[in-house]
């Protein structure tokens, strides 16, 4: 059994903004099936504190005010998960990471500081909590800082640090170093330094003893200029402590035979119950009730890394032939206001919902044909499994974790059985629309389509392999961290 310290901003069901979520929520249960001892440490946002049972809590004194460590557990699962909490810190409404002006709130920085603090305490077994993890699990940005400050911690745990997007580094302006008090030998570009700002994500990389990331292929694609958002240098020289596991998918919160958000259940035996939704799916967008439409869907963030851009460029060629558009999401104001602009012109075509729907997202995985994911990059992805499983056949980018899950309908994939989806390559419009017209040909070729629908629908994505995966690499990590102490490149940064 190891005992593990998964360190995240977002776990669901308590706090969503993406993906990041759907794993930190997940990941933990299946590592505890494997009879680990998982326990969380995360923000104490918004209204949070309010809305859990409180187990008990701890108080460690921070400058002039006390930290409050909340301990509960993951809902409806025995994982033990402690909130950090700290005055005006993160008690505020809205999205973990912006304010309400869409910018990100100015102190994030501190916030998150304070969150690797507090996570290096407890993984030091200093705060009382009478529990010392043998591996700390950092994931993306906001923990990075933790195996950076650990280093300096005789005897500490061993440190994993995953990377769920490498494009969100936690860069701050050089004075922010000094603001929040990291030591001075830290400011280096063997260190936290990344061209003259602060990086919160070096910290990750640099000092963790292993790094992993979200898909085989992402792992490979960082290492290279296109994808490396100027780390891949970086990540070369760590190449021999980087690797990729797939995610998984909580095949508990997404499944079509017992979804509680879907009103007509199915499986691969009998998908008429897919045919209900679909029509359950028209009806909420009030798009016409017709089944022999092609419901075409998106969901995500609507953002460049999600080529909401490509598929607002077929627009005008889209809403003129036979099939609907209905897209969930939340983003960038731009892309919001034309996408409202081409529904205005075309609402029997093209639906929108803004905002975060977690019961509509259900929804429209069982109801629609087809699902986009046109992503520019895509560390793994996650709705094009969900979709699989739901017999909604996604177009895929093949990049990143969507080249690793989606299996293209060439001929001899067709052949074999294996097809279950449509996968290509250029990330330009007239790519995106040729992988369209050939998903509504098959389409129209129902005994073949039913059959790339039963294959992603039997595909396995659980957690089963890669949390088999993590589970190695917590035991690599702390026999590089018994083997290494502190590594070459802590050494060169303290130099
Ligand atoms: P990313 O983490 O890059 O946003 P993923 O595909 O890994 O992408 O995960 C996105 C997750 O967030 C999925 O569970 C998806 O269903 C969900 N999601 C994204 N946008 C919305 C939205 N507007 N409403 C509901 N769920 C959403
Ligand atoms: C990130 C990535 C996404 C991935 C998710 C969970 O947000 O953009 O591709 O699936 O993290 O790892």
């Amino acid at each position: 059994m190891t005992k593990v310290l998964f360190a995240t901003s977002e776990v669901y069901p308590l706090i969503k903004t993406g993906g990041l979520a759907d794993v930190s929520g997940s990941l933990p249960l299946a590592l505890k099936g494997l009879d680990h001892d998982v326990r969380i440490i995360m923000p104490a946002y918004g209204d949070l504190l309010a809305a859990l049972a409180k187990l008990q809590t701890t108080r460690i004194m921070h400058g002039s005010g006390a930290i409050e460590i909340h301990e509960t557990t993951l809902p409806g699962a025995d994982i033990p998960v402690w909130l950090v909490a700290h005055a005006g810190c993160f008690d505020r409404p809205g999205n973990p990471y912006l304010g309400p002006d869409g910018q990100p709130w100015p102190d994030n920085a501190d916030r998150f500081a304070l969150l690797c603090r507090v996570a290096v305490e407890v993984a030091m077994n200093r705060v009382g909590l009478r529990w010392k993890p043998d591996i700390v699990h950092c994931n993306d940005w906001q923990t990075g800082l933790i195996p950076a400050l650990l280093g300096d911690e005789p005897g500490h745990p061993a440190t994993v640090f995953t990377i769920h997007n490498l494009a969100y580094q936690g860069l701050f302006p050089p004075e922010t170093f000094g603001q929040i008090a990291l030591p001075k030998r830290f400011w280096t570009c063997h260190a936290l330094e990344f061209y003259g700002s602060l990086s919160f994500i070096k910290g990750g990389l640099v000092y963790a003893d292993r790094i992993s990331t979200v898909s085989p292929n992402y792992a490979v694609e960082i290492q290279g200029e296109e994808f490396g958002c100027g780390l891949e240098g970086l990540l070369r020289q760590r190449a021999d402590r980087l690797s990729g596991i797939l995610n998984g998918i909580d095949e508990d919160a997404w499944n079509p035979a017992h979804d509680p958000h879907i009103p007509h259940p199915f499986d691969s035996n009998d998908l008429s119950g897919k045919a209900k939704n679909k029509a359950a799916l028209q009806r909420h967008f009030g798009l016409e009730e017709n089944p022999g439409l092609a419901v075409l869907a998106l969901v995500g963030r609507l953002v460049q890394q999600k080529g909401i851009d490509l598929v607002i460029d077929l627009l005008p060629k889209l809403a003129e032939m036979p099939l609907q558009l209905v897209i969930l999401g939340s983003g960038e104001r731009r892309y919001e206001r034309v996408l409202e602009k081409w529904a205005a012109l075309y609402p029997d075509r093209i639906a929108l919902k803004f905002g975060y729907d977690e019961a509509l997202a259900h929804l429209i995985e069982a109801g629609a044909d087809v699902f986009l994911m046109p992503s520019r990059f895509e560390p793994c992805g996650l709705n094009q499994m969900y979709s699989q499983h739901y017999g909604t056949v996604p177009v895929v980018r093949s990049v990143g974790g969507l080249a690793d899950t989606v299996d293209d309908a060439s001929p001899t994939n067709m052949t074999l059985g294996k097809a279950t989806g449509i996968v290509f390559h250029e990330a330009e419009p007239a790519a995106l629309f040729g992988a369209i017209q050939r998903a509504l040909n098959l389409y129209a070729t129902p005994d073949m389509w039913l059959r790339m629908q039963k294959t992603g629908m039997e595909r396995d994505f659980s957690w089963r392999q890669s949390a088999r995966q993590y589970e190695t690499l917590y035991t690599l990590a702390r026999q590089d961290c018994l083997a290494q102490g502190p590594s070459v490149l802590a050494l060169a940064g303290s130099a």
